[in-house]
């Protein structure tokens, strides 16, 4: 029994979202965590292994497990369902999400490992309800998270994202293409984010017009996206990476990626995500692509990935 979960990558609005500003982010459907679920000896109790990182570990629900995100995504699934044993299954887990650079890869392989979970144990979780646990998941390890990751990822689809508010989601008028290139490294998102905290409690007069007008920007992306206007879509990306520099969560790697996919005729090349590494994105046409692609590789990009972005058959909202 096989479940999986989709990357994803933030596309307007990172940082300024956690002040409540509204935020743009849209699944990676290429890129995946999948969770396979294997009947296990009696009594063996439920294993979780991860091949790759070589850890296997043994799910107990005696005690929260802080320190593991999977244990705790386990024992949150298990406790929902009101199961006090738990069940003699393995879990496997196989991602091709890099670790680290903005694209979900947690949140993604919670959610596959939830899902998998649910599948061996035939039972079913609203999109809600499993939404409601990765985001305690999410909270254990990136302690204020604005829920943009896990919301994105669950639901599957393009979303516009105001923290504690309702999902919307939005109707794009013409499928769109984007580069999103890895920088090789990565920081974890709690230190960018806790530098933009203390510039802001530190200066709140100079960081608030900041913070509204990336929030301005993404409402406008929103309108953009909707009527397919990828020429202004582009030059508000170019806006925004401009506000994420003065808010210090870029990098001298970022920028020179930006640069490079802007001279190879992207229409907008922004970072996305925590910053200070990572990754960022270009919006590209099939004409533009390849060149922007290579320019990005020859700039140092360690891996680019090309995603097409459009609303999945089954989208809600
Ligand atoms: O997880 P990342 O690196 O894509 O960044 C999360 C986005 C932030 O806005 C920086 C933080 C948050 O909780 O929304």
């Amino acid at each position: 029994m096989e479940a999986s979960a989709s990357a994803k990558v933030i596309l307007f609005g990172e940082h300024a979202v956690v002040y409540g500003q509204p935020a743009i982010a849209v699944p990676v459907t290429s890129l995946r965590a999948r969770v396979t679920a294997e009947a296990a000896p009696s009594d063996a109790g439920l294993t979780i292994l991860s091949p790759a990182t070589r850890h296997r570990f043994t799910v107990h629900l005696t005690e929260d497990d802080e320190e593991n995100a999977l244990s705790l995504a386990a024992q949150l699934t298990l406790r929902n369902f009101g199961i006090t044993t738990p069940p003699d299954l393995t879990l496997t887990l196989v991602s091709d999400i890099p670790i680290g650079r903005g694209l979900g890869s947690g949140a993604a392989v919670s959610t596959a490992l939830v899902r998998a979970l649910c599948a061996a144990l035939e039972k079913t979780l609203s999109l809600e309800e499993l939404n409601a646990i990765i985001y305690e998941v999410e909270k254990k390890h990136h302690g204020t998270p604005s829920g943009i990751d896990n919301t994105v990822i669950v639901y599957e689809q393009p979303i516009y994202f105001v923290r504690g508010q309702p999902l919307e989601n939005i109707r794009i008028a013409l499928p769109f293409t984007l580069l999103v290139a890895d920088t090789g490294y990565g920081t974890p998102t709690h230190i960018p984010v806790g530098d933009v905290r203390r510039l802001y409690e530190a200066k709140p007069e100079r960081i608030t017009p900041i913070l509204e007008r990336i929030g301005a920007i993404s409402r406008a992306a929103c309108q953009a996206i909707e009527t397919g206007e990828y020429f202004r879509l582009g030059a508000l990306m170019n806006e925004n990476h401009e506000l994420l520099q003065k808010l210090t969560v870029s990098s001298v790697e970022l920028d020179v990626l930006c640069e490079a996919a802007l001279a190879a005729g992207a229409q907008g090349a922004k970072m996305s995500g925590g910053g200070r590494g990572g990754i960022m994105l270009a919006l590209v046409t099939d004409a533009t692509a390849p060149r922007v692609m290579s320019a990005l590789e020859s700039a140092g990009a360690v891996r680019v990935v090309k995603t097409r972005v459009r609303l999945p058959e089954n989208s809600v909202g």
